[in-house]
């Protein structure tokens, strides 16, 4: 199936993605473990008697269910919209493999959602052993929406499986069970758990704010304590795990990338450096801690997750699935065809979709070269300005240097797919591109035109 292109100006459409799924990771993560953390203090306060914990548990809930349930779910819808308007082949491909999966993630949504509103309205109303068999029925559900969703996000990262000829793209549990499926498994349910305690944190402090030395106020941060280490060291330890069996293909891009390098630095800093404030803050000194203590650590946090969220993004470049489906919109197995045929060929036979320029004058093959950006290039670049944009990149350049390094586009940089399409289409692609580029000082000088 041949879907229209689209284009974000300046931002591009997977830096949209980006965004939006980055603002839904940071309450989706705290509907998990946010779920996990009410279950077991619940539990606590009821075991222990202890009546005020549990009223604040209560108001906690409220704030809980209300951010989780409004917020999330509306950022979870936006991240289905912009996935099928910026890489619909791919997001085709995906609800294919997996609408298993995705048909259990609902069944467990529903089941999250009532048992959400349940704990909450019948928090005083049902004898105790009841609502903690609730809390825990969420706190189950919301991790198994975890676990599925990490599944497929760790399939697009690496298709190959689990078990040793485990990698048929065609069967469900082979593509669940792939090689990155563990770590991030592991590395999300950290972060579930130190976004959840950091939640109750900044809850208590603002709900306390005029009485911080409130001994229930200390008795939350105490208790919050062992969750955000064991949130954090988890973290590390999954996105390391991750890191160790990485596909060979993406560990060049990293070693090759400094950008990416770069990345992968201030996450294991940051991840250090909050691994340190939460032992000396929240663990050992459980009375330095404060609202700006704790929205401090939580920026850092939200920091830490969204900058390993756009490395798990940026090194699957070339594909948007593992060895799938490319960055351009294409399968793997249509390069060929399209080298030979055209890349435009397919929409010749879909002319209401996106008409393709007939002849061949010098402005039908501009309109086509334009037409192969948006294909070809737009997944990954803005046109002239903006994210990695290709004018500046070429900066300077002459047509025939532009039209050989569309000949050989995957080499130096791995993370672009290989040219797929005719020598008579690169021609118009660099024609194009010629025309948007910077025109370099010397130039100007000379009068230079290209
Ligand atoms: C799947 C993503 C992807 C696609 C599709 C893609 N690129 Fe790239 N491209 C990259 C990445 C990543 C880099 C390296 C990072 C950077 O410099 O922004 C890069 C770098 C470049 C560079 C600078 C490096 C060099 O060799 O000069 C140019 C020029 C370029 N791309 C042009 C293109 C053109 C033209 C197309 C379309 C025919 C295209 N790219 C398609 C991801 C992509």
């Amino acid at each position: 199936m041949h879907y229209p292109w689209w284009y974000v100006p300046v931002l591009t459409a997977p830096m949209l993605i980006a965004f939006i799924a980055v603002i839904h990771v940071f309450v989706s993560h705290y509907a998990v473990g946010g779920g996990i953390l009410l279950a077991l203090e619940n539990q606590f306060a009821v075991k222990t008697g202890d009546k005020k914990y549990r009223d604040y548990l209560y108001k906690h809930a409220r704030f809980f269910v209300l951010l989780t349930v409004a917020y999330g779910a509306i950022t979870g819808v936006g991240i289905w919209w912009t996935i099928a308007l910026a890489s619909p082949a791919a997001t085709e491909k995906l609800i294919r493999m997996f609408v298993f999966g995705w048909a259990i993630e609902w069944v467990f949504f529903i089941i999250e959602i009532v048992a959400a509103f349940a704990m909450y309205y019948f928090w005083s109303k049902l004898p105790e052993k009841t609502h903690i068999i609730i809390t825990w029925i969420y706190a189950l559900a919301a991790w198994i929406s975890l676990v599925l969703i990490s599944g497929i996000t760790a399939f697009m990262l690496d298709s190959r499986g689990l078990i040793a000829n485990w990698s048929d793209t065609g069967n469900f549990w082979h593509a669940f069970f792939n090689l990155q499926f563990l770590p991030q498994t592991v590395a999300r349910t950290g972060g579930a758990l130190l976004l959840a305690a950091l939640y109750v944190l900044i809850h208590a402090a603002w709900v306390y704010r005029n009485d911080i030395s409130n001994e229930l106020f200390l008795k939350v941060v105490r208790r919050m304590g062992k969750p955000l280490l064991f949130g954090i060291i988890t973290i590390i330890i999954g996105v390391g795990w991750g890191c160790a069996v990485l596909h060979e293909q993406v560990f060049v891009a990293v070693e090759r990338s400094v950008f990416l390098n770069v990345l992968f630095a201030l996450f294991f800093g940051i991840s250090g450096l909050i691994t340190l404030l939460v032992f000396f803050g929240p663990v050992r000194n459980p009375r330095s801690v404060n609202f700006g203590f704790a929205v401090s650590i939580f920026i850092l946090s939200l920091t830490a997750l969204s900058v390993v969220e756009f490395a798990r993004e940026a090194i699957r470049k070339p594909w948007i699935v593992n060895n799938v489906v490319l960055g351009n919109q294409i399968f793997a197995g249509e390069i060929e065809d399209r080298q030979k045929n055209g890349f435009l060929q397919p929409f010749r036979e879909l002319p209401d979709l996106m008409p393709v320029p007939a002849g061949d004058t010098a402005e039908s093959r501009f309109a086509k070269g334009g037409m192969l950006f948006m294909y070809h290039c737009n997944n990954c670049h803005a046109l002239d300005h903006g994210m990695s944009a290709v004018g500046p990149l070429l900066y300077g350049e002459s047509k025939e240097q532009i039209a050989d390094k569309l000949r050989h586009l995957n080499i130096p940089v791995v993370s672009m797919p290989v040219w797929s399409g005719t020598d008579a289409e690169l021609e118009a692609l660099a024609e194009f591109l010629v025309s948007i580029r910077p025109a370099a000082e010397r130039e100007k000088t000379d009068g230079r035109k290209n």
